[in-house]
């Protein structure tokens, strides 16, 4: 998602670019801060190689001087983690922390922190077919008993930085988008990109009709920049577009693309909820067909010979 920002960033020529190179032998950030002039706006994941620890002055003098910081970087697993309290919570909640006290030393005008669908849907006590909206919260206690460390990281970091907001006035907006889906930009398969390459390649004998909510990174993006540039911007934005079954999802793979290997059959499961994204479009937010995700996304991951 970074790197979609980062490109929708600069072609509004806004703020600085970097291409993170991690292997380079003086930390991303060192180099940026060395041969970028700081201009406004900086992402927290392309400054930071790692969150917690010894970052946080770092961070802080990568972040004088700007304007704005986008607050992306968190943990997102594609498999069972071992320690989550280490490996997902702590670096979530700490990493946010610190970022957003750098940010108050440094008189930030406003941190955009990317939360999740994830802190604002896990609710087993939510009432069947009510639409959830930015009142809502994940229960940090179900996430704990359920094992969704992930859902939790993410509900604790964006609660913490909200209550950080309130009680040193630094102005912290919230964007949660659910499924993110769209061209790849980066050589990695991130986590989420992974449930529909899976979906292609995977050749399911059956699967559950789910509802899915989707949104295409760019419009990610696009909030995110909204969530920044709005002077009425203000707490959490739900950020979804398209709701989905499983097998209507299907449906529409299936008459772009008739040659993968889908599901032949779907079973019925749970209720699932629903969100509503109606703030985030008063700010002015609108989205994508998903046809144009779907086929973005495809023709990316063909291109990357990650379908072959
Ligand atoms: N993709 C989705 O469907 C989705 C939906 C809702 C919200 N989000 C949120 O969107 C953000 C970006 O996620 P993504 O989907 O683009 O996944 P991603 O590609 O895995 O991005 C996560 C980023 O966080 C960085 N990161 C992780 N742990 C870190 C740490 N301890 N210190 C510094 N950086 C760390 C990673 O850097 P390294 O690669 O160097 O580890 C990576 O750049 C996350 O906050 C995620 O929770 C994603």
């Amino acid at each position: 998602m970074t790197l979609c920002l980062l490109r929708e960033i600069s072609l509004a020529d806004d703020v600085l670019v970097d291409e993170r190179d991690t292997s380079a032998p003086v930390p991303p950030r060192t180099r940026l801060l060395r041969n970028t002039p700081v201009r406004g706006t900086l992402l927290s994941d392309i400054c930071s190689p790692r969150l917690v620890s010894s970052t946080y002055f770092s961070q802080t003098s990568a972040i004088v001087g700007c304007n704005g910081v986008f607050h992306v970087a968190s943990p997102v697993p594609s498999s069972s983690v071992p320690n989550p309290e280490v490996e997902l919570i702590e670096p979530a909640v700490k990493g946010t922390l610190n970022v957003l006290k750098a940010c108050l030393e440094a008189k930030v005008k406003r941190v955009i922190v990317v939360s999740s669908g994830a802190a604002v849907g896990l609710n087993p006590r939510w009432p069947k077919g009510q639409i959830m909206d930015e009142t809502c919260w994940s229960d940090k206690e179900y996430c704990r008993t359920t094992n969704n460390w992930y859902c939790l990281s993410k509900t604790e970091a964006e609660s913490e930085a909200l209550e950080f907001a309130k009680r040193t006035g630094l102005d912290v907006v919230t964007v949660c988008p659910n499924l993110i889906w769209g061209p790849l930009l980066q050589s990695n398969v991130n986590s989420s990109s992974l449930v529909l390459i899976k979906r292609l390649k995977e050749g399911y004998e059956s699967l559950e009709n789910r509802l899915r909510m989707i949104v295409d990174v760019r419009d990610v993006a696009e909030a995110l920049l909204l969530a920044y540039e709005k002077a009425e911007a203000e707490g959490r934005y739900i950020c979804t577009a398209h709701l989905i079954r499983e097998r209507d999802l299907f449906d529409k793979l299936k008459s772009l693309y008739p040659n993968y290997n889908y599901p032949k059959n779907f079973t019925e499961g749970r209720e699932d909820v629903t969100m509503s994204s109606e703030k985030l479009q008063r700010l002015g937010w609108s989205f994508r067909p998903l046809e144009e995700t779907l086929i973005d996304s495809i023709e990316s991951y063909k291109k990357a010979g990650i379908l072959d």
